[in-house]
């Protein structure tokens, strides 16, 4: 397990290794999704899956009448739709938001253990100090963070609509409060030229881009286009031809007309690009070179903790469910159902525009 430490005395954030998981037999696959299919009717669940989740995975939440996209669709997958449990396959943050909007649904996760190394790093206690000294400020937090923090701020945002958010407020005046992930801080502050105050918070697997390495890689496929999340570091997203959430790079690669794309965001991506997009070749961007770690290599680990396998032994058990404290989620809703009115009656990050 390996481990980061804020300058700013921040948790130490322990990041774990990529699971491994015992490798199938497609027929062992088949079984197994067959056993889910069969719960889930049972139960009168349904799959809400992202897309850095792994493809066996993203195929059954698809064939299964489920959900894969962004977090954004996520949250409005779930709420909208008439099962009653939710099987959210992703990381804490996304099962809580779910849970959040519809507290009288049953939401489950194959592992409680999946966090976010940006959720782990803005605890609700500090940020609710950082909130009070600057109480002229607007507070907007990304989706990928606690309940808690979520209560106790007036907008959450999610990469796929973060900048028509900040852009409104900065024309309404509003100085923003932003956490807790600086660099997509950094991006919507520049292209927005919103006045905003950072909490300094990372993703460890956006942050291990390296810019060099993708310099020279994109000399050596001087045709493809760079697809970067906005999680990246600037010096990465500065060699962007196309900055956005999930959803629009995958747009991006198949609407595109280049034959070849840099990725600069979670491998799990790729099922989803490449089923959108067969004849396109997708190249990762370079995790390695100067200063690598290779904490994550570009598969977030917390994301790794979802497998078929334990989808049914959750479904099985029952274990797993999320829990909100209802005065938490009663504060909690507001600043997320602020988000989804934004993004209604502005037409943003519908899933099939998929809108960065
Ligand atoms: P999206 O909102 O683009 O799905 O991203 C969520 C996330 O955790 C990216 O690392
Ligand atoms: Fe969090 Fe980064 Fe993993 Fe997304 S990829 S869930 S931001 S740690």
């Amino acid at each position: 397990m390996s481990s980061q430490r804020s300058p700013l005395n921040l948790p130490t954030i322990n990041v774990p290794p990529h699971p491994e998981w015992p490798s199938l037999s497609d027929s062992e696959t088949t079984a197994l999704k067959t056993r889910i299919k069969k719960l889930l009717e049972q139960q009168n669940a349904v799959l809400v899956a992202h897309y850095y989740t792994n493809a066996d995975l993203q195929a059954l939440a698809e064939e299964s009448g489920g959900c894969v996209a962004d977090s954004l669709e996520m949250a409005r997958f779930g709420a909208a739709h008439d099962a009653q449990t939710l099987v959210v396959c992703g990381v804490r943050f996304m099962g809580e938001t779910a849970k959040i909007l519809s507290p009288e649904k049953r939401v489950i996760m194959p592992d409680l253990g999946a966090t976010c190394s940006l959720d782990e790093g803005c605890p609700a206690d500090k940020f609710s100090d950082f909130c009070d000294q600057h109480p002229d400020h607007t507070v907007v937090v990304y989706a990928n963070t606690s309940a808690d923090v979520k209560a106790r701020s007036d907008w959450v945002v999610t990469s796929g609509i973060a900048l028509p958010i900040a852009r409104y407020l900065a024309e309404k005046g509003e100085k923003i409060l932003w956490a807790p992930d600086r660099h997509l801080g950094n991006y919507v502050q520049g292209v927005s030229g919103a006045e905003m105050l950072f909490w300094p918070g990372s993703c460890v697997v956006h942050e291990e881009f390296k810019s060099v390495a993708l310099e020279r890689i994109k000399r050596l496929h001087p045709d493809a286009a760079v697809l970067v999340h906005p999680e990246s570091p600037q010096n990465i997203v500065d060699q962007a031809d196309v900055i956005g959430s999930t959803t629009a790079l995958i747009k991006a690669v198949s609407e595109m007309k280049n034959k070849e794309f840099i990725v600069a965001t979670d491998g799990g991506i790729f099922y989803k690009m490449q089923q959108m997009a067969p004849d396109k070749v997708l190249i990762e961007a370079p995790t390695a070179g100067e200063g690598a770690t290779c904490i994550s290599c570009a598969h977030c680990p917390w994301m790794g903790m979802n497998a078929l396998q334990n989808i049914a032994e959750v479904l099985e058990s029952g274990a797993n469910e999320i829990h909100i404290d209802p005065a938490i989620q009663e504060r909690a809703v507001k600043p997320i159902q602020r988000m989804l009115d934004f993004a209604r009656t502005h037409d943003i990050g519908m899933k099939e525009k998929g809108n960065a």
